[in-house]
This record gives structure tokens, sequence and C-alpha cells, in this order.
């Protein structure tokens, strides 16, 4: 039995409203036995209205084992349609599938000029200043008779959430999203259908400031991109008659203020239930005391679909314990350092409040911390309405916490009326990984949290103190974690969009994407060096080239940037750098670790040159692959002639150094070895621990284990005490640390001024949890997982480990289990694909698969021998190696 499933459009199972022209498919095979592989397959196509009878597009059975990204290449797709498609296959076996299940995907609007609606604000009023209440705006519209479809088209500048008929239109938050709105802004497509009534409906929006004109960045600067927030909203309304209808946001609607009183992303929400407008959204509401809006002069040029999926509500949690705190505060903690907000309900007299204040720790007395959140206020207000049970969550603000002090309760209060509500990007888990070691365990944890908390629209670098911006460092640094984590890849397709557009005329690349921080903060090696890693690793994860297409005049305009720097253009000495940020190894009072930047700055510009070649390559533009194949050289000549002695060693003393050189082949292949000893030694004289800040650590269990130094990364990766990955566990931590001592053996804090509890960058390790412990790796000749590496690694201090990975192909496991003499290995590899397996410490006649020695197993299409490991090469299927070590 073969069966097509999964099958998807652009990432997304039956997304609506895209406006790729040329939609790619991606679908999944399953069948019984092993070594399935696609030999062929056929999709059909059909427009809303017709059916499989007569497709737009058929494309016969073609020739071909792709299932991954097969673009559409029927007629053009028109606006607003909805197309049905289903997929067939055939494998190497004989067998023909049945058709998939019918899927579909709904086109956006396609051209500015199909906006008929415009962008509306409440007026401005002379005089007001501060933060301003959120404007509610409204009107009603018959419905003329049987609705077939509608759907609404929207965005705004700042944010917004819609309701229709006193319903909340979508279960999206934060829309339209974080882009630099003054270059490309996203809308969002509803299917409204079963929101509308036949006779009088109501459509209302809620506006906020969110990152247009919120307070952003430390300096609490405002308005950044603007100063008025408006709504722009198109509703079509299909009737079974064949005939439509178009309501859009014009000069019809009407403004109010509402309960809503302030509401910044930092700070938290001022919300007044007094001033609720009891069935505002709904037909009959009299508005007579509202006012009329303003039409605002803004383009509908800049307008792109949404590509990703928004913010959702991902997880709910319940608090585990109500504390008193010694200096008399209560205390809600939440168990979990989490990003989102509280739910709670209450009950009371009319005026009276609930205050919540958010941190993430409590000091080592017990009390309540928020010293770390800078100038964050992290403060929800809500005053009472007095009309019995009443529940209530922010809407246009989000904070980073673990406890909750409620500062302002009336009556009894009970945990039961309070509850985390986890809010992050749409995102599908895709990974686990799971040891012997409990503390590894929760370091998995902690990374995926520290993922969930900063994947909140765009990849930040924490989610709590008046930063939370889209650093490009910390970033670059995680991706490939990411990757294994969830499926990261229209995050940061979308976000790469993003980098591209705020990408300076010189090449340069700002600090954080989108840009908040202004022209002149730019370029600094191992964070700009984003905007090739980033296109480079959603390339290799997901098999997406489009992403390369989409990023490559990006990608060289960035290396021709750092090649116009300075007197040498094969070296790169000059601009500002954060260094190996955080570096145990920095001066007193400094957070750059001690590797000269210079070093730092060359090895990323061969590192990025040479990411560049390769996706030249990949592209076939041949004369591009030349030139960057050539720079590339000379790049690492002039670094070996300028930070290698003749005899091999580097120049800067730091595990940091000793680490790029060798993730980054930057030195000659004779003196890798020496190179790895030293930094073995270098390791050893820190008494077997780390110094390495935010460049160094993501490689430096990589390189180790690459070099026949396994077993040291093992003791890095298992140490317990400061400074290494496990430590914070030893305090509590339920998230990434930002310092490796944010909170210090004493259980004093590091210097407030930098100090997050929840800052991915050193979660940075989950690469080599998945790719070395368990041994999980693509390949980058047949990327996305196409053709997999399985090269299990096991050390000293854990018995088991095992990891999954949910690949556009299907689901890849590697695990092993260490029971003394004998070695358990068990992988399953997903149909359409085939995989390269290296056993370690195994000799060929010791090892039996389910029993049976490898030359008869099902599946094994070839093995051989190394000195100490036995190859193999396999086709799908779930496979379980033992042997004696
Ligand atoms: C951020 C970092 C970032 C750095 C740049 C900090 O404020 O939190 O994670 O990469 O600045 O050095």
């Amino acid at each position: 039995m073969l069966k097509v499933t999964k099958v998807m459009c652009e990432y997304r199972e039956n997304p609506v409203g895209i406006d790729s022209a040329a939609p790619r498919f991606s679908w999944q095979l399953k069948g019984e036995g092993r070594n399935i592989m696609q030999t062929g397959y056929r999709i059909q196509v059909y427009e809303d209205g017709g059916s499989f009878e007569c497709p737009v597009w058929d494309t016969g059975k073609v020739e071909c084992s792709c299932s991954v990204h097969v673009e559409y290449k029927g007629p053009a797709l028109k606006s607003g349609m909805r197309y049905y498609y289903r997929v067939m296959v055939w494998d190497n076996k004989g067998n023909k599938s049945d058709w998939s299940e019918t899927a579909y995907w709904e086109m956006g609007l396609l051209s500015p000029s199909e906006w008929r609606a415009k962008w509306i604000a409440k007026k401005e009023i002379d005089g007001e200043q501060g933060y301003l209440p959120s404007p509610m705006l409204r009107r009603e519209f018959e419905v003329r008779g049987k609705v077939k479809k509608a759907r609404i088209y929207a965005s705004a500048l700042g944010l917004y959430f819609l309701e229709l008929n006193g319903r909340r239109v979508s279960d999206w938050y934060f829309t339209p999203g974080w882009t630099n709105y003054n270059r490309r802004i996203q809308y969002q497509t509803m299917d409204v259908t079963d929101l509308l009534k036949e006779g009088k409906n109501a459509a209302g929006a809620v506006l906020g400031d969110g990152w247009l004109s919120g307070d952003l960045a430390w300096g609490n600067a405002s308005k950044t991109y603007g100063k008025r927030i408006a709504l722009l909203f198109q509703m079509h309304i299909y009737y079974e008659d064949g005939t439509e209808d178009i309501v859009v946001s014009d000069r019809s609607w009407r403004a109010s203020e509402g309960p809503i009183l302030m509401s910044q992303i930092y700070h938290g929400e001022q919300y007044d239930a007094r001033l609720e407008k009891d069935g505002w959204s709904k037909p009959g509401y009299d508005d007579s005391d509202w006012t009329g809006v303003e039409i605002l002069d803004h383009t509908m040029d800049t307008l792109v679909a949404q590509e990703n999926d928004p913010v959702m509500i991902a997880d709910i949690l319940k608090p585990v314990a109500l504390i008193k705190t010694p200096s008399g505060d209560t205390v809600i903690d939440m168990g979990q350092n989490m990003v989102g907000w509280v739910r709670f309900s209450v009950r009371g007299a009319r005026g009276t409040k609930v205050t919540l204040k958010h941190a993430e720790v409590l000091d080592r007395d017990g009390n309540f911390y928020t010293a770390n959140l800078r100038n964050a206020k992290q403060t929800i207000e809500y005053t009472l309405k007095g009309t019995g049970d009443e529940t209530y969550e922010p809407h246009f603000t989000f904070q980073g916490f673990r406890y909750v002090k409620v500062e302002e309760y009336p009556g009894e209060l009970s945990l039961d009326n309070f509850t985390g509500v986890v809010l992050h990007s749409g995102l599908e888990v895709t990974g686990s990984f799971e040891c012997s070691n409990p503390l590894v365990n929760q370091l998995q944890h902690n990374i995926l949290w520290g993922q969930k908390g900063n994947f909140l629209e765009v990849p930040t670098d924490c989610p709590q103190r008046d930063e939370r911006l889209g650093w490009t460092g910390d970033a670059q640094v995680f991706i490939r974690t990411a990757c294994f984590n969830m499926n990261v890849a229209t995050f940061f397709s979308k976000w790469l969009k993003d980098l591209k557009s705020d990408q300076l005329e010189n090449g340069g690349i700002p600090h954080v994407i989108p840009n908040v921080l202004g022209k002149d903060g730019h370029s600094s090696a191992a964070w700009a060096d984003a905007s090739t890693i980033c296109p480079w690793t959603i390339y290799l994860c997901y098999g997406d080239k489009r992403v390369l297409e989409q990023q490559y005049d990006s990608m060289k305009a960035w290396v021709e940037y750092v090649r116009a720097q300075g007197s040498n253009e094969f070296l790169w000495n000059t601009g500002l750098h954060f260094g190996d940020w955080l570096g145990l190894d920095a001066k007193e009072n400094s957070y750059v670790g001690a590797t000269a930047k210079d070093f730092i700055a060359t090895a990323f510009y061969a590192y990025s040159t040479g990411i560049l070649k390769q996706t030249a390559e990949v592209l076939g533009y041949d004369a591009d692959a030349k030139e960057y194949a050539a720079l590339y050289d000379k790049i690492i000549e002039n670094f070996q002639r300028e930070f290698v002695t003749p005899n091999g060693r580097l120049a800067s003393p730091t595990q940091t150094a000793h680490v790029l050189a060798l993730m980054f082949d930057l030195v000659k292949p004779e003196d890798r070895q020496r190179v790895a000893d030293t930094l073995a030694e270098l390791i050893h004289e820190s008494k077997d621990h780390l110094t390495t800040g935010f460049v160094g650590t993501p490689y430096l269990c990589l390189v180790l284990s690459r070099y026949g130094l396994n077993d040291l990364a093992y003791k890095l990766m298992l140490n317990e005490d400061y400074p290494s990955w496990l430590y914070p566990i030893t305090k509590g931590a339920t998230t990434i640390w930002e310092h490796w001592d944010g909170i210090k053996e004493d259980g004093s804090f590091w210097s407030p001024d930098m100090n997050s509890f929840n800052h991915y960058a050193y979660g940075s390790i989950g690469d080599w949890l998945y790719r070395v412990v368990c041994g999980i790796d693509t390949n980058k000749d047949e990327p996305g997982y196409r053709h997999i590496h399985i090269r299990p690694q096991p050390g000293p201090g854990l018995s088991y480990a095992r990891a999954s990975l949910k690949s556009m192909y299907g689901e890849i496991k590697s695990g092993w289990e260490d029971c003394g003499d004998v070695l358990k290995i068990s992988i399953t590899i997903p149909a359409n694909t085939t995989a390269s397996v290296v056993l370690p410490a195994a000799q060929l006649d010791d090892v039996f698969e389910w029993g049976v020695s490898l030359d008869k197993a099902e599946g094994v299409l070839s093995c051989s021998q190394s000195e100490k490991s036995v190859h193999l090469e396999l086709g799908s299927g779930d496979y379980l190696f033992t042997y004696v070590k």
C-alpha cells in the first residue's frame, strides 16, 4: 500500500492568502517495507468551482523522484482564487498510490490596484501626547442574501485585531507582524464565511501602537516608523447567486476610544473594564457618540501577503505555587520562564483594581527581582467593571516572565484564577532529543523554551527587557539548532526579506532586523554574516533553493561590502565589531572576549565568501562561482599569512580563535590536528571548561568531536559547575541564560544592565546534541535531508541518547544505547530518502540488524569497513543494529 500524506503548499497545509506566483508543493510517501523511493508523480489542480475532471493544470505522470518543493507551472494564478489539488505517486517497487486527499491553497490580493480600501485612523486631537488609548473602529453593513464565501484582507499601521458580529475573527495576535513598515507591510487573509448572517452585520477593529509607534529599544524611542496607527480592511462577500459585495475601510467608519488606555510591547497594558462598549462590534449598537475617521495617505504598493504563520497561543500553563516573599509580596510562580501573558478571572467592586508585575527570577533572598528588565515595565493594570465574574487578558503587549507579583487583587487570591498563556509565531515542533542524563534533558527543554519565547514575529535576543530586537548575531548563532527544534523555514525566509529590505545601500547589514537602531549601527562580523549563514542554513535544512534565489543579491552585496573595507581586500581589519561577545576571557569590565577582532572578522569574511561561492554554484551563476572561489582562496591565503605561523600555530591564543580556524577550515589540512590539540590544551588550562562567548560557543563541541576529541566535548557538555551549559540548570534555569553566570554560585546576580534569563544564543549546543550525539545531519549536495548522514557519536557520561526530526520527507530518527559490551543503534529513514550511516567502533561481521547479518538485511544497500567503523548505505525503513563493541 503506497500512500501520499502530508500534502503541503508553501510549507503549509491548506494556506489561505499567499502571493507566490509559482507555489511549491511538498508531500510525503508511506508504504510497506524498506527502501521506498518515488519514481514518478502526478499533480492535478482545479480552480474553485471546477473539478478534477477539467483541471487547470495536470502534470500527467512525471518521471521524477522529487517530492519536496515541486513548483506549480500551470496557467497564471488568479487573485483571491482558491485552487484544489491532489497528488499521486509511483515507487521503485512498481506500486502506484491512490490520489492523496484533496488539499487547497488560496491566493491573496495580487496587485496593489485591487485594494479598494483606504488606510483609516481615528481623528487626531490637538495636543494629544504620551500613550494614547487604543482606537476602536466600526461600521455596519448589509448582507443581501445567501453567502457562498467571504474573505477579509486586512492590515494595519501598528497592530490590529478584528471582530465581526461580536466575535473575534482570528486566533492570531500581533498582526500584521513586524516588518520595516515603510518598506513592506504584511496583510492577512481571513475566511469569514461562517461569521456573516443575512441582514445587518457589523465589523469592528481595535488598533495598538505595537512596534510601529510604541516604545522600542533601550532609549524608549517611540514612533520609530510613524506616529499614526491605522487600519486597512477589505471584505469580499460572494453570494450564492454569483453577485459580490465589497466592504472596505473608508470614511463611513466610526471611531472611538475604549477600555485599552495604554498598551505597549515592553510596558504592559492598562485596561479599564468600565469603559468597555458592550456590543460595539454587533449590528444595532448606537455609535452616535463616536467620531468620524480620517483617511491617511499611505501606499498600497508595499503590501505583501503574510508568509509565515502569525503569532498564536501555543501553550497554556497552570501556576505551580503561590509565594509570600520575605519582603511580603504575593507572587505567583508559573514554574517556567515563559513569554506571553497572564489570563485571570476576578470578581469585585466596580473601580477596584488588579495590578500584576512580571519578573524572570527571584533574588537570592527570594524577593521579586525586576532590575534586569531595565526600562521595560511589564505591568498590567486592570480596573474592574464590577458586574460579576470578569476574565481578562492583554492585547498588544507580551511579557517575559516566570513570576507574577500580584500588587492589587480584590478578594481572596486563588491560583485557579490565573493561567499562563504562551504565545509565539505559529511553528511546528519538529525535533526531539532525549538521553540518560536528566540535566541534559532539561537543557534540551530550556533550549526549546528559549526558542519559543524568542520566535515571536522575528528572532529576538530576549523577550523581557527593553530590547527584544532581531539581533542578527543571535539569530545566526542559533539558526541551526532552531531548524532541528521547529520548522522555521517560512519564519526565516520572511525575516530574511526584512533583512534584505533593511540592508544599506553599500551592502552593510544593520545590527538588528528590522532595523530600529538607525543607520549607524551595522556590519559587525558574525552579526551581519547572518545575511549569508541564515539563507544557507535554510537551504541545507529544507532544501529550499528559492530562499537562496531570493537572498542572492543581498548575500553578494554583503560580501562585497566587506571586500571594500580597509586597504587589503582579502583581510577585514577595520570597523566596529562585537567580537566574541561575552567571552569569559574578556578584560575586566568588558563584554568583548579576548579573541582578536580582526581574526574573527577575517574568519567570517572567509566563511561568508565560501557560502556565497557555493550558493552561486547551486544557482548556476558560473561567473560568480568562479569569482568567489578565487576570492575565497585569497582570503584564506591572507588569513594564514596574517594569523598562522609557518608551523601552524595561531596568532590568537584563545579557545574561540582555534574553534573558528577549525570550523571554517582556515588552516592548512596538515595543521588542523595540531590546532585541535592546542584547543584541547587551552581547555585543559581552563580546568576542562570553556571560555568562549557568542562566536566560539556554537562550534566548540562540533570541532572537538570532528577532530577526535569527542570525549572532551562530552566532558564540556556534562560539566555542572560554572561555566557550563548545565550550571544554570543546577540553579533552576528553565530557559537559556545570556550569561554563563547570570546567577552566581553565591546566588547574587550578574549586573542588572545585561542579564537576560531567556537568551537563546548558548542554546546553540542543541545543534551538537542532534548532529553529533545522535548524529543526524544533511548532505549539502542533496539538502533538506534528501540524503541523510547518520553518524551517532556516543561518549562518556551518557548511556543512551535518541533524537528525532520531522524533515520535509518525514520523520528521521537516530538513537543509541550503550549496554556495556554491546551497542544498539536504532535508525529511521523516511521514504524517498537514502542515508549514509557510520556505526562507530564496529566490525562488519559483528553487526546484526534485527538478528540478521548485514549482507542479508533488507534495505541495507551496501556496507563497508573502515578502520574503526562500519559504513552503510540505507534505504528507507526502521532499523535496529546491534553489535559487540
Ligand atoms: C543583545 C545581544 C546582542 C548584543 C550585541 C545585546 O544587547 O542582547 O544578544 O547580540 O547586544 O552585542
